[in-house]
């Protein structure tokens, strides 16, 4: 492993805005940052560009970002403390174990920022806004909670938007470029390192903000996978 990544992971073991794999956590988050401030997540969060964007216009909630990769996490919790951000931390873990870090209606707010859209049909179910996922925010979401997904990614967001539909979720914005808005929300203007690169070189943005269902119809994921299939085969 190079140098600076196995650097980068010893950093991480002293930062005090960040966790990995903590033990106990659910419930106890109001104790970790010393106020009882509503808690917003950034899953997907890479180098966590929207958890310290939100934490300057939001200085009155906490922010925070997950994901897997320690070396990304480690420049996020480098630059909110050089920030002086004491509303913003990191958590390193597998998104797919969310519910084992929060306790139920725990956090007010997700957002979900260019989540690898997992193309290939084997990796649906990796997709963050399957119904899998969906279920398990559900879960740590306030009831009054919303999800919020910025994607380059055609497919995702028509994907999505099937399952928005099909699973009785609230579609409260859809924005199909936030780059040829007039007036764009300053949550918008926030940019994340894989927004900048542009990897589908198309300069379009798809923004969806949506709320869950008291309960979600039980309908199989497959089958909703199936139909996207025969619509969207040849999206991306
Ligand atoms: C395409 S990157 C986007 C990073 C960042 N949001 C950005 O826009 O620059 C997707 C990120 O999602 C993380 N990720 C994907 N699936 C995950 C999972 N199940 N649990 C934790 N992290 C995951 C990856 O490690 C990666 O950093």
């Amino acid at each position: 492993m190079a140098q600076k990544k196995l650097q980068r992971f010893e950093d991480l073991k002293t930062l005090q805005n960040v966790l990995q794999y903590p033990l106990n956590m659910g419930g106890n988050w109001k104790t970790f940052f010393n106020n009882k401030n509503p808690i917003t997540l950034e899953l997907a969060c890479g180098k966590g560009e929207y958890a310290i964007g939100l934490a300057e216009l939001y200085p009155q909630k906490n922010f925070i970002g997950i994901d897997i990769k320690g070396n990304r996490i480690w420049v996020g919790a480098k630059k909110a403390l050089k920030l002086g951000l004491s509303n913003v931390a990191y958590l390193r873990i597998q998104i797919d174990k969310i519910t084992e870090y929060f306790s139920a209606e725990e956090i007010e707010d997700i957002w979900i920022t260019f989540p690898d859209p997992q193309l290939r049909t084997g990796k649906a179910k990796k997709r963050l806004t399957h119904p899998r996922f969906l279920r398990s925010y559900k879960h740590v979401l306030h009831p009054k909670g919303c999800i919020h997904l910025k994607t380059d990614s055609t497919a995702l967001y028509k994907f999505t938007k099937l399952v928005i539909e099909r699973y009785h979720c609230f579609l409260l914005e859809d924005i199909a470029n936030v780059n040829n808005e007039k007036i764009v929300h300053e949550e918008l203007k926030i940019k994340t390192y894989y927004e900048s690169l542009d990897i589908a070189k198309s300069n379009q943005i798809y923004f969806l903000k949506f709320s869950l269902p008291e309960f979600f119809p039980d309908i199989s994921a497959d089958k909703l996978l199936q139909q996207f299939l025969k619509e969207y085969e040849h999206v991306d």
